[in-house]
């Protein structure tokens, strides 16, 4: 699901069951000892995506620790992103002279809670999601919305090192499946203020991705 939204120099790797914890290496098991089953299998299988995209583009297996805030440590060289969410895990990676940031997020494909979408989207956002939800009733655009939001993030932070606000990016979706984000505030490590993404659906889930090419 996630390579169908990836462009060719980015690799990926995905699992819809789970990893054995064996799969971990001995640095990351300090990350999840005090965890609960389902942060426990959600982490080692993101982690073994990850290694799985890594061999990919030839990259020998290595520990991925939690960095900053809670950012994959990629391997010298190397930039990605991983995700999770029920029954389905992935990551992407890409040699980091060829990308400067990939961001991925997966969603269950169901409409957000009420109480969340105002917290997530502005007033026009949520115009534009009510005139797409006429047009096409069985796509839950905000959940896409939500999703390709969490992709800019994944991005966002790795370059610029700081939080972003759901108010400082403002998503336009196109209904062919693609995405732009506009960020409304200005990083010099981010270099843009256009993050070009895609999206896909299936029945039960959503998943969200952009990548940045190096120039
Ligand atoms: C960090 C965040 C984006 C993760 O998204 P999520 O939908 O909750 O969860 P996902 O399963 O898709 O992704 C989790 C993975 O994201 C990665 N991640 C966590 N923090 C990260 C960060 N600061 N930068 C990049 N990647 C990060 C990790 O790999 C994590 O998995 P792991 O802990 O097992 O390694 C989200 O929890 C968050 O904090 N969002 C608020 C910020 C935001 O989205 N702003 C909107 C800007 S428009």
């Amino acid at each position: 699901m996630i390579d169908a939204i990836l462009p060719s120099w980015v690799a990926s790797a995905e699992k819809f069951g789970d990893a054995p914890e064996e799969t971990l290496f001995p640095e990351e098991r300090p990350f999840i000892s005090r965890a609960v089953d389902r942060r426990r299998r959600e982490f080692v299988t993101g982690r073994h995506c990850a290694r799985l995209a890594l061999a990919r583009i030839g990259v020998t297996p290595a520990p991925i620790p939690r960095g900053e805030r809670g950012a994959p440590v990629w391997p010298a060289g190397t930039v990605g992103s991983i995700t999770h969410c029920s029954g389905y895990r992935a990551a992407a990676v890409a040699p980091a002279d060829v990308a400067r940031a990939v961001g991925i997020d997966a969603e269950p494909h169901e409409p957000l809670p009420d109480e969340v979408l105002p917290t997530i989207a502005s007033p026009e956002e949520i115009a534009a999601l009510r005139v797409m939800g006429e047009a096409d009733g069985a796509v839950c655009w905000d959940r896409i919305l939500f999703s390709a939001k969490e992709s800019v993030y994944k991005v966002w932070f790795p370059l610029a090192g700081r939080w972003l606000d759901f108010s400082e990016a403002v998503v336009d979706i196109e209904p062919s499946g693609t995405f732009r984000a506009r960020l409304l505030v200005a990083d010099p490590a981010i270099g843009t203020n256009d993050l070009p993404g895609r999206w896909t659906v299936s029945d039960r889930l959503i998943a969200t991705s952009i990548a940045l090419p190096r120039p």
